[in-house]
């Protein structure tokens, strides 16, 4: 095995997308075949795992992990390798399934739909069918404003190929494909869209029981918590682990700002009031999250103050945006990332082993590119006019 290509993901997870595809990973929208168990040993999955193992990279299939590392950042697939005992429950794992073929499933990745009540900033329409609209709109102005403009196009047209309003796993068909090869799963990471828009989430893991032991099952759920009825939890009790991880990004005006439009910071608050609250009751841990991005890279401080009113800190996840470039926090003006700077090395001074400093703090090293500086300012005010919104940074 090639420690510097190969990746777990492809060989013992399954990655579910709601276009009804499966992908190498949760990072990847690739369409590596339909959801069928055959797929899962197909040309594609058997060359890249057969690459991963010889030493070479799919840049562009991997390209997230590809531009962290090469960044200097620690990519998914180094955190994967890193916590194989966290992750996999039992060491050897990895090395027990390394054939190219197939190996045991020991984790699921299920990206559940594409609807979303909300449409964030840094996010767009593979993941919220609310963005589209506006994502229409975006690339017109785009278009319009570029100077290549058959280049523009073409880069929107393969982008849009599979955008439709609505996406959702059929769970029914997932099932019936995978269920008889899921007994010896350990995790399931469920994300969207917004995974509970609806009653489908609980409907999965109530078929689930079928075909493994819940109470072997480590179970996260990366949500906005906005439709969720706290109390409803109660029928996901029984896993040997639950984590309901609510993203947040920024503190007060901000957070509406950058993702709750139609959520105020009034309403996400008490949500994880309650949340915290019920933690002991339905048998579940909260945990918290952002993306570190030139939106809120001057709200850190506040936004780690306010989460350890509810989480210990190694429930607290910052990770560092690496697309769309122009929310890249590495192309602020330097006196931004100056203050940045100094709001990190206070944190850093409490919590010197935070695992997610590192990160920001290479985000703050990288130059800046004064296109993308300009980019994030354009698109930002076209954006605010369509939504008719505007938030004061106080730069
Ligand atoms: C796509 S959302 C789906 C789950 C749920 N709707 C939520 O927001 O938590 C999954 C995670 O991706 C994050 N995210 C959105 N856009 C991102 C981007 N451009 N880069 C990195 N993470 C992003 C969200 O903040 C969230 O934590
Ligand atoms: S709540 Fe999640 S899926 Fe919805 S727009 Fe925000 S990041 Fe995207």
């Amino acid at each position: 095995m090639n420690k510097d290509t190969y990746c777990p993901m492809p060989f013992v997870t399954l990655a579910v997308n709601p276009n009804n595809w499966l992908t190498r990973c949760m990072m990847s929208n690739h369409n590596m075949g339909t959801i069928e168990n055959t797929s899962w040993s197909n040309d594609k999955f058997t060359a890249l795992r057969t690459d991963m193992l010889n030493g070479v990279w799919d840049e562009e299939g991997c390209k997230s992990c590809w531009f962290k590392e090469t960044n200097g950042q620690k990519s998914r697939r180094n955190r994967w390798i890193d916590s194989e005992l966290k992750y996999m429950g039992a060491e050897n794992v990895y090395a027990q399934n390394l054939s190219i073929r197939r190996n045991t499933i020991k984790h699921l990745y299920m990206n559940f739909n594409n609807i979303c009540n909300f449409k964030c900033r840094m996010c767009g329409p593979h993941y919220s069918n609310a963005w589209l609209p506006d994502w229409k709109k975006m690339q017109a102005w785009d278009l319009s404003e570029s100077s290549d403009k058959s280049y523009t196009k073409r880069l929107h047209n393969a982008s849009n190929k599979h955008l439709q309003v609505k996406q959702q796993i059929d769970v029914d068909k997932f099932l019936h494909e995978f269920g008889p090869e899921l007994s010896e799963l350990h995790g399931i990471w469920v994300t969207g869209g917004e995974p509970f828009m609806d009653d489908s989430v609980f409907d999965f893991f109530n078929k689930l029981k079928q075909y493994c032991d819940p109470q072997q099952l480590k179970v996260l759920i990366t949500t906005n918590a906005s439709k969720l009825d706290v109390h409803k939890l109660e029928q996901l009790r029984g896993f040997k682990r639950l984590q309901i991880h609510v993203s947040i990004d920024a503190t007060g005006d901000l957070y509406k700002y950058m993702r709750g439009y139609n959520y105020t910071w009034e309403q996400v608050d008490d949500k994880i009031k309650q949340l915290h609250q019920h933690q002991k009751q339905y048998n579940f841990k909260l945990s918290l999250n952002g993306t570190y991005q030139l939106h809120n890279m001057l709200n850190l401080e506040q936004f780690y103050n306010w989460c350890l009113q509810y989480v210990d800190l190694e429930y607290i996840e910052m990770r560092v945006l690496s697309g769309p470039k122009w929310l890249q926090a590495r192309h602020a003006t330097q006196i931004i990332k100056q203050q940045a700077q100094q709001q990190l090395e206070r944190l850093l001074a409490r919590y010197p082993q935070h695992q997610y400093f590192d990160d920001i703090a290479v985000e703050l090293a990288a130059n800046q590119d004064l296109r993308y500086q300009k980019k994030f300012v354009t698109w930002n005010k076209k954006l605010d006019e369509i939504r008719g919104e505007t938030y004061d940074y106080n730069w």
